[in-house]
């Protein structure tokens, strides 16, 4: 029977494929700083990848890696959560590494987060691993979170010129779930979800859906994600539609995926 190792499983995109690896038949192993439960064929690994002795005892009994771990706002980190894998993975079972990436890296390496992703993709397909490399756009959760932080009050901050694509990502899972237990397939093509809009666009009916007036106000803020999300505007994205569009799955989505949350300190 499969074996997979996921690292991020406790994420938004690893708790949407566990099941899914789950109702496939095959083993998981799941990796994360934080406890999980064991369940019939799913073993939680509770362990830190930056621990030397947590990723040898991660592997072991794996025939396949699916990484997804990150730590996007942590400049260096998620090189240094891949690293010990790849360096692992020579002596290991595993036989099939499966990356999750994202859409345009190349146009978007101003922001240091991007670059490591670039860099960490050149890194899985030199390491002599069968390889399957996943790219998609901004998952539609991630956009809300987004939007949550550029939301003070009624107002919501708009950088000027940002345009998505975002995904659902359920659908992701899905199809990532599929590659996980297939062949190693290289470089498959990107996922996006069906609509290009306006980050404005997509705010106005996320307000609508919190039954709020839309109050937009549009800024040309500098702050590195936006600058870096202005590049992939509009590019013509050869990427596969799947999912539903955001305003769909905004009318259909649990509502702690989409409500504004109270600010925390
Ligand atoms: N979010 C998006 O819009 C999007 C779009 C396209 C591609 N992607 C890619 O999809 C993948 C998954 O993203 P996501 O949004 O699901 O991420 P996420 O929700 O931020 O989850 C990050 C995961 O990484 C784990 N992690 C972080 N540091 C760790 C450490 N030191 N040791 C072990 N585990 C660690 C966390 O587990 P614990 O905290 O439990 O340790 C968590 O499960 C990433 O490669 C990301 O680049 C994301």
């Amino acid at each position: 029977m499969k074996t997979v190792l996921i690292t991020g499983g406790s994420g938004l995109l690893g708790q949407r494929v566990i099941p899914l690896l789950l109702a496939q038949g095959v083993c998981v192993r799941a990796l994360s700083r934080r406890p999980g439960l064991n369940t019939p064929r799913l073993t939680w690994i509770q362990g830190d990848l930056r621990d030397p002795l947590a990723v040898p005892q991660a592997l072991a009994g794996a025939d396949t890696l699916l990484h997804l771990a990150t730590q996007p706002l942590q400049p260096g980190a998620d090189l240094a959560l891949a690293q010990p894998l790849l360096q692992a993975l020579p002596a290991s079972g595993i036989q099939h590494a499966v990356y999750m990436s994202i859409a345009h890296l190349e146009r978007m390496q101003s922001m240091p987060y991007y670059r490591e992703k670039l860099d960490i993709e050149r890194r899985f397909e030199a390491c002599g691993v069968p390889l399957t490399l996943q790219r998609s756009t901004q998952f539609h959760e991630f956009v809300v979170q987004v939007l949550q932080r550029l939301t003070l009050g009624h107002l919501t901050l708009i950088p000027t010129g940002v345009t998505l694509q975002p995904v659902e990502a359920r659908a992701v899972a899905h199809h990532l779930a599929q590659l996980t237990v297939g062949e190693p397939a290289g470089r498959v093509r990107d996922l996006a979800g069906p609509d290009s809009m306006p980050l404005e666009h997509l705010a106005r009916q996320w307000q609508l859906q919190q039954g709020r007036r839309p109050t937009l106000l549009r800024l040309p803020l500098p702050i590195p994600l936006f600058r870096a999300w202005q590049h992939q505007a509009a590019v013509g994205t050869a990427a596969q539609a799947v999912g539903r569009a955001w305003s769909s799955w905004l009318a259909d989505a649990a509502p702690e995926d989409t409500q504004l949350q109270a600010r925390g300190a």
